[in-house]
């Protein structure tokens, strides 16, 4: 746990902290939770995250046409016509008597729980402005320049994020949105709790930096600033005020400009965001002295250290993250706090500072931020950031609307990829509600509503309430993302139940992810009967020696058991590293199985998905063909997974569970528990050389030693279950039969053995 520059370079690009380590829990967690390890993102590092309700969708393009369709009328839920005030009043108390979707959320993996049940009043097509709620849509923005320019700000306050007109409306929309009603509660929940708690308290977290004090500062100034507003009550900014006070004192962080710590840049960023959002939307209650206070520490802390930065981007320097090749979190949470704090004092200062800053962000993020997607909607830097990186880019693309009536290209410019934005994969953050509005995709908005973390000020504002409808009406249960480097493919049985089968199988190129990626080409997950069957050990000690120097083949990052490819549920070769310069291929088929608009589904009996891919490319010499599949059989019951590969040299397939495994005296099938449920593992058409065996999540005994300073970390209650086989050519599968309740012997079947090369949506049909 060294911050000692001799083990970890705390400028290098990608090194100096990621910012979802948590040096109290050991793992990564992400924003706005801080304190609470989730689970998506405890598995999180390698690209393969996946759970249960994780809403993949994707696959139809963005479109601005939705804001010109919306008929909000400029009134909107103040309309006082009588034929809108009756319509509003009707569709108020629609919406309240169907209320908030899920009934609870699920302690272990914070998913929402739905009720079995049709509703076809609610559980209808997603759609905006339904005729039966027009009336309770936001009002049209009064603010709309003809040439907007990114230095001409609107003339009232607030400018960012959620200007004047949205406050006024919010009441009324609270009364008929159930959803709203709920998180303003829970603001004013959370809000309470914070206003009971001391200032933060400054603490320097390793490579982590002061990020985690940063993110705390910007959650509390946004949630006393919001219940202000909602009540005027002034003892909300006096909090406010504490806290900012604390932020810049003396003995808070180093006495002079480089407070905010900007050789991690992260920092600096989420410190001036905060500070923009307080400044900008307790505008009208600061004294002159306070205002004066707040703007010097943005400029000080802030944006003269982003001019600092900027000046020299280089890999070692502290500006790298504004390079365009960097995209992902880093360019988006520097370039966001940075704009937020330029717009928030643009025209009370008269340096030039925050024109010189908003020249050189909006360039930057533009190039590389906004690229954070790949062309199919994945997180180049791999899923686990799509939260962080995600959050900057809303927050900056938001306020530039907000404050000067044009995103620039941030959300559409002309590369594909930014058409991307619409989705990721468990794509629970906040930014979803803007992305679902502007690219016209109702179902964002749907899904994202029903998350934990949707109570949040920022969704207040970007939640559009003419949205009705069920996500999972008419959504088909799988989704193939084939960008050359992020290629993975998820399928499950249902939508809305919790216990649902869920499998997922990446393969993708193993470098350009920012240093954040394992050596995984055919690593896979599966849940079934509401527990993860197989999983990731997610990220290691962010701490490590060189752990984001490199991603050669040769990179210290590869030497950690978690990077390594035996740290993942993929097949050895000779006990060897994937190679990095695999350029891996895919090919996939389903059933195009939808959801309907129930929460109770039916897997019709002929449905099915699969996907394969060919990672020869990742091996050397010594294999000469390597194709890997995962496919459902049984109406989606049961899972195959298939190796067929040529190799001079001996295998190894491994998978982690957490579950306790007996394997059986012939060694050729295992029976897994977790809690009270089973799963059988057998394979199928065995060679005599095919054995399982199982052993604990750690490196081999001649592996290649990590640095002394870094040694893995423990994997408490995870077994590797293995099969070895001899060289030779060889067609490995494995029957995976989940013991669903209710089902008999006979009701599980024994699929044909089909080369993968013949793998089709019928293939297995016996
Ligand atoms: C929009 O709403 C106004 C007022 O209700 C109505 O007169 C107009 O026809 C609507 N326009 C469209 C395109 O629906
Ligand atoms: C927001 O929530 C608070 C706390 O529950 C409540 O007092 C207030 O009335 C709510 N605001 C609106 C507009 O409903
Ligand atoms: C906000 O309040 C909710 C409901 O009490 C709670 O679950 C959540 O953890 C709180 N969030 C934070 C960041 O404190
Ligand atoms: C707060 O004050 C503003 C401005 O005077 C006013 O429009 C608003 O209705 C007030 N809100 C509450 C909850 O009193
Ligand atoms: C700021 O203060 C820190 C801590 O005292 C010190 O290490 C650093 O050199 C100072 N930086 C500048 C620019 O004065
Ligand atoms: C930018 O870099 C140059 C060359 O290193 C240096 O002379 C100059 O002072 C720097 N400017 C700022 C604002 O840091
Ligand atoms: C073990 O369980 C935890 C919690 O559900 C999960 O996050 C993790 O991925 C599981 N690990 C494996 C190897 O399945
Ligand atoms: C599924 O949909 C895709 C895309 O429209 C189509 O190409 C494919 O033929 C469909 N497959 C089936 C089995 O209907
Ligand atoms: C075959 O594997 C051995 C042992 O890992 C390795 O030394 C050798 O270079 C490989 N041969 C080829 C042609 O890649």
């Amino acid at each position: 746990m060294s911050s000692n520059p001799a083990y970890h370079n705390a400028n290098s690009p990608y090194g100096s902290g990621d910012p979802y380590y948590s040096a109290s829990t050991g793992y990564i967690t992400p924003a706005p939770m801080k304190r609470r390890v989730s689970n998506w993102v405890k598995i999180g590092v390698p690209v393969l995250i996946v759970v249960i309700v994780a809403a993949v969708l994707g696959g139809v393009l963005g479109s601005r046409a939705h804001n010109n369709n919306k008929n909000a009328s400029a009134s909107g839920a103040a309309d006082t016509s009588p034929t809108g005030e009756a319509a509003a009043s009707n569709a108020a108390s629609v919406k309240n008597a169907i209320g908030v979707y899920p009934t609870a959320t699920d302690s272990l993996y914070l998913l929402p729980i739905y009720p079995s049940t049709t509703n076809t009043a609610a559980f209808t097509s997603p759609t905006f402005n339904p005729s039966s709620n027009s009336a309770l849509a936001w009002p049209k923005d009064p603010f709309q320049p003809a040439s907007p320019s990114i230095t001409a700000v609107r003339s009232d306050r607030p400018r960012l994020i959620a200007p004047a007109y949205k406050w006024q409306a919010l009441p009324a929309l609270i009364a008929s949105d159930p959803y709203l009603k709920v998180w303003n509660d829970t603001i004013f929940g959370n809000a309470t709790a914070y206003y009971n708690l001391p200032v933060e308290k400054y603490f320097m977290d390793g490579s982590s930096g002061i990020l985690d004090n940063a993110r705390e500062i910007k959650m509390r100034l946004k949630a006393f600033a919001y219940v202000y507003r909602m009540t005027n009550d002034t003892k909300w900014v006096d909090r406010a005020w504490s806290e900012i006070q604390n932020a810049v004192s003396d003995s808070f962080g180093a006495n002079n400009e480089t407070k905010w710590n900007p050789s991690h840049f992260l920092d600096v960023g989420e410190f001036t965001a905060g500070f923009a959002i307080a400044y900008d939307w307790l505008y009208d209650q600061w004294t002159d002295d306070q205002k004066g206070t707040i703007r010097s520490s943005i400029i000080t802390y802030g944006l003269n250290q982003g001019i600092v930065a900027i000046n020299n981007t280089n890999s070692q320097s502290w500006g790298w993250w504004y390079a365009p090749s960097i995209h992902g979190n880093w360019n988006c949470v520097s370039n966001a706090g940075l704009t937020m704090g330029a717009l928030a004092i643009l025209n009370d200062d008269n340096s030039g500072i925050a024109e010189q800053i908003l020249g050189l962000t909006l360039p930057s993020a533009v190039a590389a931020c906004a690229n954070g997607v790949s062309s199919d909607g994945s997180w180049e830097e791999t899923h686990a950031y799509w939260h962080f990186g995600t959050t900057g880019h809303a927050e900056m693309s938001a306020s530039l609307i907000s404050a000067t009536g044009s995103d620039y290209g941030m959300l559409d410019g002309q590369q594909p990829e930014l058409r991307a934005h619409r989705f990721s994969t468990t794509a629970n953050a906040n930014g979803m509600f803007l992305y679902g509005d502007h690219f016209n995709h109702p179902e964002y908005i749907l899904h994202q509503r029903d998350q934990h973390d949707a109570p949040e000020p920022n969704s207040m504002f970007w939640y559009d309430p003419s949205v009705s409808g069920a996500f999972w009406d008419g959504l088909p249960l799988d989704h193939f993302f084939d960008d050359p480097l992020t290629q993975w493919g998820a399928m499950r049985s249902s939508w809305t139940d919790e216990n649902a089968a869920f499998i997922a199988m990446k393969a993708g190129k193993l470098q350009n992810h920012q240093t954040h990626n394992d050596l995984d080409l055919g690593d896979w997950v599966m849940d079934a009967m509401g527990a993860r069957w197989f999983g990731e050990l997610g990220s290691g000690d962010y701490n490590s020696e060189q752990y984001f120097n490199s991603d050669a083949q040769n990179a210290e990052r590869w030497l950690y058991y978690r990077k390594r490819t035996e740290g993942q549920n993929a097949l050895l070769v000779n006990k060897q590293n994937q190679l990095v310069t695999a350029s891996p291929t895919v090919a996939h088929g389903t059933s195009n199985t939808t959801q309907g608009s129930s929460t109770v589904f039916t897997v019709p009996s002929d449905s099915t998905a699969f996907w394969t891919t060919d990672i020869q490319s990742g091996y050397d010499g010594n294999t000469s063909s390597y194709l890997r599949g995962i496919r459902f059989i049984n109406a989606r019951k049961q899972v195959l997974i298939q190796d067929d590969i040529t190799s001079t040299q001996p295998m190894m397939w491994r998978a982690h569970t957490n579950a306790t495994v007996s394997v059986d005296q012939s060694g050729t099938s295992a029976t897994l528990t977790i809690g009270t449920s089973t799963l059988l593992l057998q394979i199928l058409n065995p060679t005599s050389d095919m054995k399982i065996s199982t052993g604990p999540a750690v490196r081999f005994p001649d592996d290649p030693a990590t640095p002394a300073i870094s040694p893995d970390q423990p994997n408490p209650g995870v077994t590797v279950v293995m099969i070895n086989m001899d060289a030779g050519t060889k067609s490995l599968q494995v029957l995976l039969s989940p013991q669903w309740p209710g089902m008999s012997q006979s009701d599980f079947k024994t699929p044909p053995a089909v080369g993968l090369g013949s793998w089709t949506l019928t293939s297995h049909d016996s």
